[in-house]
């Protein structure tokens, strides 16, 4: 099975190669550690875990990232990329050192920021020459001075430590081409000789918004929060949709194709997951709450997204009606399609909410790395199917698209199919006997009497 995108075009090298020190090998940490390495920098990264610091040294990747392993292996052999447990190590030769470890959510919204303050007082005591500290992980506005602060315990005077703000925007399963082809970088700095420095770690020609750094680390709460907002207003409409008898395929993409509104992210399905969008909305609440300030549209957008995934459970159960010992087929488990990543996924959740309700569930995803889950876990779809009363769609995996609907009939013991991506060719499936409910297509039946009374009155009035 091939999930991925073609190869992309290789960028362009840079023009002044850095000695650059990454601490953190996740996502963030390792994709950047690579790039850099591919653009012509010399790269040192650090991995506190040894677990993942032996694997990634056994020539294994942590992650699934298409182009990442390429990209680590050659880029090792070339001599141009390292890891090491160190900080020492790692810091005693860099000219820059990117910041890129986890800031988990706390239950209040706020990111857990120990990890980073940590790192950054190590790379404080360790560095040895002046060195311009880039935060890529995603922090609330004025982290870059609370670590001015911190950092200024631990280097040594005749050594200036620059702290910058670089937020990350890779998107999994897309990161290594993000990385190379951004829309944007944006660089936050006190100075314009250290914006410029930074910016000169891409490849030339990269679009850039340089700015002070508060507004760069609130640029990636806005940027994400924003998606979200246009996610949930999909996901509303899809609703609508669901109730009015519409097509939210057609309503969304008739809305998108108005230039100042745009295409993207205007996807309906069963919400928003993963580990950026969920905690940076909960991280610009947190933020605007610590200010006095209510942010109503990030909540709504959080309300909604909740809303969204409920929907999806309540479909289920109207479908089969009683869930308790009904078998169920679940297909997806990642939070999106093209990564194994489950961290805050939909689909795990509605899983776990049908278990709760007393389903069985049969699950499957080409992909997904190691989860907890209630039901069991199959390597093929037809299997997740077999003897299942419904069939529930959660990851909009192209692979799902091309199933058999009629292999798929007779190894289940029932007729309903829930789509809660769109996925499924719902007329192919009509025509081997399943009936596809697709979240936000619509029920006809089903028109609410707010839009009906309007209407008889038009008529009325019509015919008056
Ligand atoms: C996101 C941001 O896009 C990226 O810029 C940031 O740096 C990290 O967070 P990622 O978490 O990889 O990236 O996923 P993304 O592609 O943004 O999708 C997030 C969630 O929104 C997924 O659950 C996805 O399925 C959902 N989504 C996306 C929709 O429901 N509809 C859409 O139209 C698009």
């Amino acid at each position: 099975m091939n999930h991925f995108a073609p190869p992309m075009p290789l960028p362009v090298p840079v023009t002044r190669p850095n000695t650059v020190c990454v601490i953190g090998a996740g996502y963030v940490g390792l994709t950047a550690a690579a790039c850099l390495a591919a653009v012509g920098h010399q790269v040192q990264c650090v991995e506190s875990d040894p677990a993942r610091l032996a694997e990634i040294n056994s020539g294994q990747l942590p992650i699934v990232e298409p182009g990442l392993a390429e990209l680590v292996a050659i880029n090792r052999a070339a001599g141009r990329l390292g890891f090491t447990a160190s900080v020492q190590e790692g810091v005693s030769q860099a000219q820059v050192a990117l910041l890129c470890v986890g800031t988990p959510p706390r239950a209040s919204g706020d990111p857990d920021l120990r990890q980073l303050a940590t790192a950054a007082r190590q790379l404080a005591s360790a560095a040895l020459r002046d060195l311009i500290v880039v935060i890529k992980s995603t922090v609330p506005p004025g982290t870059c001075e609370a670590m001015d602060v911190l950092c200024a315990e631990d280097a040594r005077a005749d050594i200036e430590l620059r702290i910058v703000s670089n937020p990350e925007f890779l998107r999994e399963g897309r990161a290594v081409e993000d990385f190379f082809f951004p829309d944007r970088i944006v660089i936050g700095a006190e100075d314009d000789a250290t914006a410029h420095a930074v910016l000169e770690l891409y490849p030339p020609g990269t679009r850039a918004v340089l700015c002070d750094r508060r507004s760069a680390e609130l640029i990636k709460y806005a940027a994400n929060t924003f998606l979200a907002v246009k996610i949930s207003f999909a996901n509303e409409i899809a609703a609508l949709c669901q109730h009015l008898g519409a097509d939210s395929d057609s309503v969304l993409a008739g809305v998108g194709s108005d230039a100042r509104i745009g295409p993207a992210f205007l996807g309906a399905g069963p919400g928003f997951g993963g580990a950026c969008l969920p905690k940076d909305v909960a991280g610009l609440i947190a933020t605007a709450d610590s200010l006095g300030l209510d942010a109503r549209l990030a909540k709504a957008a959080r309300a909604v997204n909740f809303d969204t995934r409920q929907r999806v459970i309540t479909t289920v159960h109207a479908a089969v009606g009683s869930l308790a010992a009904t078998r169920i087929g679940v297909l997806g488990l990642t939070f999106k399609p093209g990564t194994d990543d489950v961290r805050d996924s939909v689909a795990v959740a509605v899983v776990d909410a049908l278990s709760g309700a007393g389903a069985f569930l049969s699950c499957h995803d080409p992909l997904a790395g190691p989860v907890a889950l209630p039901g069991h876990r199959v390597s093929d779809p037809y299997q997740a199917a077999a003897g299942a009363v419904a069939l529930l769609i959660l990851t909009a995996w192209p692979d799902y698209a091309r199933l058999d609907p009629y292999r798929l009939a007779e190894t289940m013991n029932g007729n309903v199919v829930i789509d809660a991506t769109s996925v499924l060719d719902v007329g192919a499936y009509h025509d081997a006997g399943l009936e596809v409910l697709a979240i936000g297509a619509g029920i006809p039946d089903s028109y609410h009497p707010v839009i009906v009374g309007p209407l008889h009155w038009a008529l009325d009035a019509a015919l008056a």
